[in-house]
């Protein structure tokens, strides 16, 4: 995939001067992504210039089919693997990192379920109607309104975030004569990030209920076990099990094993304690997925295997049945479905300082896009590194080190910080950008008012919106003019 062609002193170490500009690096896009024989980059036969001129630019597509695909795969693999431990695994797919009404009727088509995290995905949920079992509710501050209308959509189960929420989810709860599903978020001081992990006994984060032994008034208890013994005295509360969740974008299953560990220890110290046994753990979501070629996630049977194997383990040093296990991935479902397509408009090259030699300038490209950090918020978030390539066209002009910028009134507003792209490229050119299937849609404004894009997910050689774009119309309907 890489040359030694000499690369720009201004690029970052880990980006190398591809040795073909026009390949794509398949991990990082959908599996029905390709360039067609003219040489112009198609999803599933569509070529991009069809795309734009049907539903113009930017746009979200997504590929339907690789959604199916990964939502299966992650099932298949964890089913697989914890068949003989637990009978098997239910994935939730975790609907903030996408989520619209067809999405859901995908992911329950393919057996899986949805973990949502306010009441408005929960009235998506609703509205595409998959049934309320089959759905949890997330949330560190749920409103009274968010537990009603989990009650009224009878989810199976609330992942109770606080004693004080436990307390009023069960008011509540029996107020309506009713009893609520529930699962605790504990804090099991793993925390994650891509290849480390790092455990600590006390957490500094407004998610969830701490398990140190020193976190509330009474002496040795912890906020985790306060709640559990809290539960069972509660007649509107059906206690469910223990949920975790340790970070995203991570490739090592290291954390997780730690984490599925720590979790276990506690069941057991409960059942042993209170005689409470608790027939569920949700392990949470997490696992990282390719925005650039330096990024190697492992395939979801690795990860499994590795996790069911300290499940095995751990419950039979124990002694305890295990109990059933549940995950909730996001971004390894949707975020490799999904490329932007912009269209390329101003460009300008600049000189740049050599590092450490102001004696030296080096070329730096700006490649103007009509998106930016209002469809991808991520690169000002999180310094989150992309990828693009030239789509509308192959080209043989040299490699120019490029920065992907958008249109916003900021100078943060940065698509893809270093990416090779070829000399030539022009105004009119169309860009992909791909992995953009999580967190980018989801987090998307109206910053400078730019209408949201639209997603087209194509299937079967057709392409049709499943959220359309955003209209100026759209964008003046909410100012009241008072
Ligand atoms: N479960 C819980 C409780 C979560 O909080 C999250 C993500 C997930 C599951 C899904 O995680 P995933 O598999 O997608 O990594 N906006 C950030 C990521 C925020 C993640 C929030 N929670 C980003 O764009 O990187």
């Amino acid at each position: 995939m890489t040359t030694n062609a000499a690369g720009s002193p201004l690029a970052p170490e880990w980006l190398q001067v591809p040795a073909d500009l026009n390949a794509l690096h398949t991990p990082m896009w959908a599996g029905d992504v390709a360039r067609n024989d003219a040489g112009e980059l198609a999803i599933d036969g569509i070529p991009v210039s069809e795309l734009q001129r049907q539903f113009g630019t930017p746009l979200f597509v997504m590929s339907e089919n690789d959604f199916r695909a990964r939502a299966r795969a992650f099932s298949d693999a964890f089913n697989d693997a914890f068949a003989d431990i637990c009978g098997g695994v239910d994935v939730y797919y975790a609907g903030k990192s996408f989520l619209c009404t067809s999405v859901v009727r995908w992911v329950e088509e393919e057996g899986l379920r949805l973990d949502t995290a306010s009441g408005g995905e929960l009235a998506v949920a609703a509205r595409a109607g998959i049934p309320g079992a089959d759905v949890a509710l997330h949330g560190n501050n749920k409103s009274d309104g968010e537990i009603h209308r989990a009650l009224d959509l009878q989810l199976g189960r609330i992942v109770v975030d606080s004693l004080a929420e436990l307390e009023r989810v069960a008011k509540i709860a029996e107020a309506r004569g009713e009893t609520a599903r529930v699962m605790l978020r504990l804090t099991p001081g793993v925390h994650a990030h891509t290849h480390e992990f790092i455990a600590t006994a006390h957490e500094d984060q407004k998610f969830g209920l701490s398990m140190a032994g020193d976190s509330t008034d009474q002496a040795g208890l912890s906020a985790a076990e306060e709640a559990v013994a809290a539960a069972s005295g509660y007649p509107g509360i059906e206690l469910l099990g223990l949920h975790c969740h340790i970070g995203s974008q991570i490739f090592e299953p290291d954390g997780f094993a730690l984490a599925a560990e720590k979790l276990l220890d506690f069941l057991a110290a409960m059942q042993a304690k209170y005689s409470i046994v608790l027939p569920e753990l949700d392990l949470g979501g997490g696992y990282g997925i390719a925005y650039t070629p330096v990024d190697t996630p492992r395939p979801p049977a690795e990860i499994a295997q590795a996790m069911a194997a300290v499940v095995r383990t751990k419950c039979a040093e124990l002694g305890i049945t295990a109990p059933r296990i549940s995950i909730e991935p996001g971004r390894a479902i949707v975020g490799s479905t999904t490329f932007t397509l912009y269209e390329v408009g101003t460009l300008k090259t600049v000189r740049v300082d050599a590092p450490g030699d102001g004696n030296v300038t080096y070329p730096r490209r700006y490649v103007s896009v009509d998106g930016g950090m209002s469809d991808n918020a991520r690169p000002v978030l999180y310094d989150a590194d992309y990828s693009a390539i030239l789509a509308s066209r192959t080209s043989d002009a040299a490699p120019q080190l490029s920065r992907v910028v958008g249109k916003h009134c900021e100078s943060g507003d940065i698509v893809v910080r270093d990416v090779y792209l070829p000399e030539d490229v022009a105004a009119g050119d169309l860009l992909a950008v791909p992995g953009t299937g999580a967190y980018c849609w989801a987090l998307s404004s109206n910053y400078n008012y730019l209408a949201r894009p639209g997603v087209v997910a194509v299937r079967d050689g057709s392409a049709r919106l499943i959220v359309r774009g955003e209209t100026e119309e759209d964008l003046l309907n909410r100012d009241m003019g008072v």
